[in-house]
């Protein structure tokens, strides 16, 4: 069963598990790409407790916010049964932007504030749940990115602000100049990549009481790739613990896994197809013994703890 989380003590109320968007217009079957075929996937995700979508003004090269809008449309009142997180930040290269010669970072306050507005209007929504600067932007000071958080809260167009990939000392630069604290660090965190837990991330989260949100939990899908070398292990530890679990697959296994970490992350799902999601929904009540976490752990990393 998925429960909800309120991802810090002024944040918002999620699903413990989200619907990430990066990838719904990559789909090699463009009908499973259209506004239909989108809102029913979004409603087929609400109605098994997953109510949180994840995107980005970025995202499918700033197609994404556009197609979600196109499929929100076709049902104004479902915008009310749902959480909708976006990020702002990264700009490259691309059709709609021939001028862009470098892709770069900006999160001055007006940059923010702009990207802000255009998701509210691609999406078709009045308020963005949760606001994320996609990235940290070397060349902007948190004075300046502060502000424009500061302003979208004041002005009720975001209910809350984060951040995405930013280290510990990004965070509490940040964190000291925003006037409501930062709900959340969405980082990329999986069993390939277990950076969170060794680089303090995880554990400013704790420190924070805020719920971090993991990316990429099955590695972009190299998890389930048995060529990888520690795939492979993981793999064959999945099959030894299987039949423990109720016949769990590595998938599951390795959400699990990132679920029992004590920073309580919120997991983003990345797989277009509902059968997928349907097995990482079962993989919520899955409960890891100690030495069972600890053994993933020693087939990804090939060797036991120090
Ligand atoms: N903040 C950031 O910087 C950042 C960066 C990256 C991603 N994200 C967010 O995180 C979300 C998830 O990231 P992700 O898409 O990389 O997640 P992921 O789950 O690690 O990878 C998804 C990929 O794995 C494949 N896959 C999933 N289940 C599989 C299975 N059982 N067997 C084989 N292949 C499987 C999917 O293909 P199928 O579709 O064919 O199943 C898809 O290609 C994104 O949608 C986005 O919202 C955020």
């Amino acid at each position: 069963m998925i429960t909800r989380q309120k991802i810090a003590p002024n944040g918002p109320e999620f699903s413990r598990l989200i619907y990430g968007t990066w990838r719904i217009l990559d789909d090699a079957d463009p009908a499973n790409c259209s506004p239909q075929a989108l809102l029913s996937r979004f409603k087929a995700c609400a109605d098994m407790g997953i109510t949180t979508l994840d995107t980005a003004e970025i995202y499918g090269v700033y197609k994404v916010e556009e197609a979600i809008g196109s499929a929100l449309r076709l049902d104004p009142a479902f915008r009310s049964k749902i959480e909708i997180v976006t990020k702002c930040g990264i700009y490259i290269p691309c059709e709609f932007h021939p001028d862009r010669k470098v892709a770069h970072y900006n999160v001055t306050a007006a940059r923010i504030i702009k990207s802000a507005e255009k998701s509210l209007r691609f999406m078709g929504i009045d308020e963005i749940d949760l606001l994320l600067v996609h990235r940290p932007d070397w060349l902007t000071s948190a004075d300046e990115t502060a502000e424009g958080l500061n302003k979208l809260l004041k002005d009720g167009k975001i209910r809350s602000a984060g951040v995405s990939n930013y280290n510990t000392h990004q965070f509490d630069l940040l964190n000291s100049r925003m006037d409501q604290p930062l709900v959340t660090n969405q980082i990329e965190f999986s069993l390939l990549h277990m950076d969170p837990i060794f680089d303090g991330t995880a554990d400013q989260c704790q420190r924070h009481r805020i719920l971090p949100m993991a990316w990429s939990p099955l590695a972009k899908g190299v998890l389930m790739d048995k060529t990888d070398p520690a795939a492979a292990r993981l793999h064959a530890k999945a099959a030894e613990l299987s039949a423990k679990y109720n016949g769990a697959t590595l998938d599951q296994l390795a959400y699990a896994w990132i679920m029992a970490h004590p920073s309580c992350p919120l997991p983003i799902i990345g797989t277009n197809k509902l059968e997928r999601i349907q097995a990482v929904v079962k993989a919520a009540d899955i409960r890891l013994d100690r030495e069972d976490w600890y053994g993933l752990w020693e087939a990804a990393k090939g060797h036991g703890v120090p």
